[in-house]
């Protein structure tokens, strides 16, 4: 799939852009802070409703909009059909301007000044977040992802969460539920503690916890196993033949892969009563897909301890090209590549292995803040946009 047109208003440091897009490679070079990121930022929450990094849908609304409203819009060509994508996000701070309030008041109270905080709509029908995710696929690729391998879990169960709520609302929602019972079972815990309540409360939420948690963990398994045969042969390819990687899903409970889902949640439910003092001693939940890892091992050694930061860096590499194989492989469609400067922290080896896979995938949009930084082939073949202040020019 690709996306063919694009336009912002009010989003992040842009007033108004539009861009014109098809298959290929886009290059979107300036210097720092013009807004090359934020327009990555954009297409990829066309795809998933959310922000890569803001806490807040608010933040990315352009400061001293008139409307207080950005918006993103996207015209996706899929390989079946098209699309287009509408966001509207509002920053409900300020007071919202009476256009603003006729224009995108909540059909069931017209004329209220009561607002979501944001409105999408798929083909001119209004959809929540859950049924736009999975319409467009995207994989992102910046930076922070080269520490994949050594940074902390929590991002390594951030990259196996982006691309199974793509690919299945399904995970998606159950990982939603799965982290509100999580709060309330925090909660419950410390309330035991404090003697506000008994333990046996705890069985419902336990309850919901385990199902949620087994299926969650599950597809994280499923999906790893998948991932491996990829990202084993990448690295071989990009390590010249040296190096055998193998991914490792670490639950954080036991598990078995050949338990039926009825014997993993019986299993989970036990271990889940055999520490249940401790978890009321410190009221929080210490089993669950919250607490998984991965393990990146190559030639049988533990990357995080002994590898080189050379090998965690291909390993990294070789998971976000696996993913996006992954992706490609359970939708049948090829997802868009969005490479947020990561060739000028990768040497030269890597560097032409990635650019290898970029030249064969339908739509990469690419930023830099050094043209020269890239190799010539990649330039030469891109269509080519500078980004400054938030606005957006071919070159
Ligand atoms: N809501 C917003 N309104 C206006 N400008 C914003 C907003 N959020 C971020 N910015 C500006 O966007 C710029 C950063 O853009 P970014 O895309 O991250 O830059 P880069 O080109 O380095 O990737 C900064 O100048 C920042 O002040
Ligand atoms: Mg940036």
């Amino acid at each position: 799939m690709h996306l063919s047109r694009l336009i912002l208003s009010e989003f992040r440091n842009y007033t108004q852009a539009e861009l014109t897009l098809g298959p290929g490679l886009f290059l979107f070079c300036g210097e720092n802070a013009q807004g090359k990121t934020n327009l990555l930022e954009a297409v990829g929450m066309l795809a998933t409703g959310n922000s890569f990094h803001a806490s807040n849908d608010r933040e990315v609304v352009k400061w001293l909009a008139p409307d207080h409203i950005a918006r993103i819009e996207g015209y996706v060509q899929r390989r079946e059909d098209a699309l287009h994508i509408e966001i509207a996000l509002f920053d409900p701070t300020p007071a919202l301007s009476p256009t603003a309030i006729t224009r995108y008041a909540m059909p069931e109270t017209p004329g209220s000044a009561v607002l979501p905080r944001k409105r999408i709509k798929v083909n001119g029908i209004p959809r929540r977040v859950m049924e736009l995710i999975g319409q467009m696929n995207v994989v992102f690729f910046a930076p922070a992802d080269l520490h994949l391998v050594d940074g902390s879990p929590d991002e390594r169960r951030r990259f196996l969460d982006r691309a199974l709520c793509q690919i299945q609302p399904r995970y998606c929602q159950a990982l939603v539920k799965y982290r509100k019972v999580l709060t309330q079972r925090s909660a419950l815990l410390k309330r035991i503690r404090d003697n506000l309540e008994e333990a046996r409360m705890l069985d419902y939420l336990d309850e919901q916890l385990t199902t949620l948690a087994s299926y969650l963990s599950y597809e994280r398994r499923q999906m790893v196993t998948l991932l491996n045969s990829e990202a084993h042969l990448l690295q071989l390819a990009i390590s010249g033949g040296r190096e055998q990687l193998e991914v490792i899903y670490h639950p954080s409970f036991m598990l078995d892969a050949r338990w039926t889902s009825v014997e993993a949640i019986q299993q989970y439910r036990e271990q889940l009563n055999s520490i249940r003092k401790r978890e009321i001693l410190q009221g929080v939940c210490l089993l669950g897909p919250h607490r998984d890892d991965l393990e990146f091992v190559v030639n049988g050694v533990n990357l995080l301890t002994y590898g080189s930061r050379g090998q965690q860096r291909t390993a990294a590499l070789a998971a976000k090209l696996a993913e996006l194989a992954y992706m490609r492989a359970s939708t049948g469609d090829e997802p868009l590549l969005l490479l947020d400067d990561v060739f000028s922290e990768l040497d030269h080896t890597r560097r032409d292995y990635l650019l290898q896979q970029v030249m064969q995938h339908e739509q990469v949009l690419l930023t830099t803040t050094e043209l020269h930084d890239l190799p010539a082939a990649i330039t030469a073949q891109a269509h080519l946009y500078q980004v400054r202040e938030g606005r957006l020019q071919a070159l």
